[in-house]
Parts: structure tokens; C-alpha cells; sequence
């Protein structure tokens, strides 16, 4: 078999890029490794950028988002004893952000896809990739317990953080810069109305605190915890005291409604690039190229950014024959990468309190906040990387 652009992996790098192809009527197939329900399932993130929000409308993908997604205008954070909002439509011209999780989007698009779309195979694991310097590279792939192979113009490797496109690039032709954390996080999903409209953001003498939400009947929140915790260690009512006290302004002055909790999990923390984003007739996007702390919810949003620039620059060539930008589609998409990158660090490394953290860092970190309430210069700063920046 043959196609025009081999996709590799159905998360929501991989299906928002076969959707703006399918626009532009250049044909692909999609590979995905595991079945559609896993994929479906997958708790992962909740914030979209207005920009994400943009391309997911653009693409004809967003009709239950805009019934069903929550928009958002500001968030909070507290620290010190204090409270402050961010409002981003004051502070950006207009933008926000929309609350609407992973896995709807990851449905959508899937939904979208297997009506009209071009090939979606579940449960096609892609093995090698053959001939990533010549014209035609080949994707090796088992399906129904049969090896078969895709030949491609071109290979896009949407496979996130272990996938095997990345790995097909020569060792010698590409870079990774790293960082590691000493801390994870521990997520809840629980049915019960969140209990605050926003988002909040909390910094405190007990570590990092995040409450966010699912849908006007599911909460989502996070507890900085130590590298290495078993989730099991953590009764549920434990984390609802360590939740209150993390979120109070003063000692016992905060009670989150308590719920049944669904599901709870331990996520590491991880900053990583590779450069550059495409080797010959490879190209990568997404989390196969680059992944962030989550403070921030850079990470979906960079993978949808990756491959609207990826989409245009597939649909210049296909209308003019210019291979343009596609030879500018690394050197664009890094430098929002970069950017993302330094503000997912940035609001990680101001809100958590490290193991061993001095009493002079938390100083810093004190000082940078209050800056940003008392600013609005910094606040600008934080509202504009928050509810995204223009992709080019
Ligand atoms: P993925 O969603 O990882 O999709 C890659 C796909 O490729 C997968 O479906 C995989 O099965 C498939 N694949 C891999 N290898 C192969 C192969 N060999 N052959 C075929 N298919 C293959 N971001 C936030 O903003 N907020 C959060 O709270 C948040 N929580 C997260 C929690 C976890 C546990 C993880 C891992 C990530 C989280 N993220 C979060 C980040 C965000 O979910 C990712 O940035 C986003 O999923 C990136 O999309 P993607 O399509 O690039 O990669
Ligand atoms: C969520 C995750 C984040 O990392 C974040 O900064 C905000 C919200 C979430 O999963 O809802």
C-alpha cells in the first residue's frame, strides 16, 4: 500500500493533522498502536488555547466543544495568604482558554474520521521505518497479527514521547535537551461539582495545589507529591485534607466539596526537545518532540500547533509545488516550542516547593508572584503565554 503522508499515532497530534489534511484533500492513513477505547479513554489534559480552539472550529471538529466546552476568562493563584486573579481577556485583547478534556477531543476527532475520513487503523503497531533519508520512506506495521508495509511521500511521527519515528532519525542528525524535576504530580478525576468557577493555582509551605475541572459535574485536581509515590499510599481522605490545607489562606478557612474518587494516578515531571522537528522526508510533532511539565497546559496545545503549521505547509505544496515551508516548519514550530517550554518551566519552578528548598527561594518565589499581582505588566506576560500565542 501507498499514501501521501503516513501518520503515526492517533493522539490528538496524529488526528487533528489527518482531519486539516482531509481539508485540504491531500490523502494519508493514521496508524495507532492501541484500540480505540484505550485511546478514547486515556485521562490526560483539560485546557485548550483559544488558538487550539481556532483550528479545532476551522477543521469542522468543534460542535460539541462549543456546546459543551466550558470557556474560561481568568484563572487563580494563591500564596502568601492571598488570592489573586488573572483575567485574560482584560489583559490579551480578548483571548481565553475552554475547558474540554483530551479525551472528548481524542472522540471527536476519531468520530470525525472514521465517517469521512481517510484510513484510521487501531491496533497497527508501527515496528521500523525504512529509508528515512531516501524519497519514499516505508512504514513496517503489524495489523491483525499480519506485518504489512505503508509506502510514504512523507512520514509524520505524531507517536508521542516512545514513539519510533524520532528514533528513526540518525543519532548524529539530531539533539535533545532535557530537564527532570523533583517532584510529580497526583491527579484525581471526582464526581463532584468543582468548587470553585476558575482554575486555581496554589502555592503553598505544603507544595504545589491545583483545582481544575472536567465538566460542570467533574473536578480534577493535583497535589504535588515526591518522585517515586505509590497512589495507594494516598487514601481518599487524605488527599482531600491535603487538598484543603493546601488551598486554604488561613489555617482550616477552605472546604472543597468532597466526592467519589474516580480515578487517581502519579504523572512525572519532564521538559525535553528535539531538534530539529524533521529529518529528510521525516517530520515530527507533538510529544514525539517535545514534552513540558504540565503547570501551564502547554502540552496538548503545542502538539496542535505543531501540525496546523505541518498542515499548511503540506497544503502549500500541494497547491504550488513550493516546498517552502515545509523546510520552515522545524525553525517555526521551535521557536513556539521554546517559548512554551521556558513558560511550563517557568510556572512550575515558581509554584512548587522543592525537596529542601531554601528559605531564600521561596523569597524568590514570593517575590515573582506578587509581582504579577501587583503588575500589570507581569500579569500581561503570564495571560498572554497562558492563553497562547500566535502560532507564527
Ligand atoms: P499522544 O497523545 O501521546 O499520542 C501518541 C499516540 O501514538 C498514542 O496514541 C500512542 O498509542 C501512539 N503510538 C506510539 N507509538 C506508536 C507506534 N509505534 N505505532 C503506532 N502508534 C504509536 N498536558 C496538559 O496540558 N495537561 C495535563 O494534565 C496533562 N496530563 C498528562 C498526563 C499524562 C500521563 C501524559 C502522558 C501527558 C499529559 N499531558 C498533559 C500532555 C498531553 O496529554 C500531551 O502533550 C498530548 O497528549 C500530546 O499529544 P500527541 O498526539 O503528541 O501525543
Ligand atoms: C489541567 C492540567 C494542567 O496542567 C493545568 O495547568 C491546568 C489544568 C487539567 O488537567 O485540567
Amino acid at each position: 500500500a501507498r499514501t501521501t503522508v503516513g501518520i503515526v499515532g492517533a493522539g490528538p497530534a496524529g488526528l487533528l493533522l489527518a482531519r486539516l489534511l482531509h481539508a485540504s484533500g491531500i490523502d494519508c492513513v493514521v496508524l495507532e498502536s492501541r484500540d480505540r477505547g484505550y485511546v478514547e479513554q486515556r485521562q490526560r489534559a483539560g485546557i485548550l488555547e483559544q488558538g487550539t480552539v481556532d483550528v479545532l472550529r476551522e477543521s469542522g471538529a468543534a460542535e460539541r466543544l462549543d456546546r459543551e466546552g466550558l470557556p474560561h476568562d481568568g484563572i487563580e493563584l494563591r500564596f502568601d495568604g492571598r488570592a489573586h486573579r488573572i483575567d485574560f481577556p482584560a489583559l490579551t485583547g480578548g483571548r481565553r482558554v475552554w475547558v474540554y478534556a483530551q479525551t472528548e477531543v481524542v472522540k471527536d476527532l476519531v468520530a470525525l474520521q472514521l465517517a469521512d475520513g481517510a484510513p484510521l487503523l487501531f491496533e497497527a503497531q508501527v515496528t521500523a521505518v525504512e529509508g528515512a533519508e531516501s524519497a519514499q520512506p516505508v512504514l513496517r506495521y503489524t495489523h491483525q497479527g499480519v506485518e504489512r508495509r505503508l509506502e510514504c511521500d512523507y512520514v509524520v511521527g505524531c507517536d508521542g514521547f516512545h514513539g519510533v519515528v524520532r528514533e528513526a532519525i540518525p543519532a548524529g542528525a539530531r539533539q535533545t535537551f532535557e530537564r527532570s524535576y523533583p517532584y510529580s504530580w497526583l491527579g484525581i478525576l471526582a464526581d463532584v461539582a468543582p468548587s470553585s468557577d476558575e482554575l486555581v493555582y496554589a502555592h503553598s509551605p505544603r507544595g504545589f495545589a491545583l483545582l481544575s475541572m472536567r465538566s460542570p459535574t467533574v473536578s480534577r485536581l493535583y497535589l504535588q507529591v515526591p518522585n517515586g509515590t505509590d497512589p495507594a499510599d494516598w487514601s481518599d481522605e487524605r488527599i482531600w485534607d491535603e487538598l484543603d490545607a493546601r488551598f486554604a489562606l488561613a489555617a482550616g478557612d477552605w472546604k472543597l466539596a468532597r466526592g467519589p474518587i474516580t480515578a487517581k494516578s502519579v504523572l512525572p515531571m519532564r521538559s525535553s526537545v528535539t531538534e530539529p522537528m524533521r529529518h529528510g522526508r521525516l517530520f515530527l510533532a507533538g510529544d514525539a518532540a517535545h514534552i513540558v511539565p504540565p503547570t501551564g497546559a502547554k502540552g496538548l496545545n503545542l502538539a496542535a500547533a505543531d501540525v496546523t503549521v505541518l498542515a499548511r505547509a503540506f497544503t502549500g505544496l500541494h497547491r504550488t509545488g513550493s516546498t517552502e515551508l515545509l523546510n520552515s516548519y522545524s525553525a517555526t514550530c521551535l521557536n513556539r516550542v521554546w517559548r512554551a517550554e521556558h513558560f511550563s518551566y517557568f510556572m512550575t519552578s515558581t509554584l512548587h516547593t522543592a525537596p529542601e528548598q531554601s528559605p531564600f527561594d521561596t523569597r524568590l518565589q514570593l517575590s515573582q508572584l506578587d509581582r504579577i499581582a501587583a503588575s500589570p505588566h507581569a500579569a500581561a506576560e503570564l495571560a498572554a503565554n497562558y492563553a497562547g500565542l500566535p502560532l507564527v
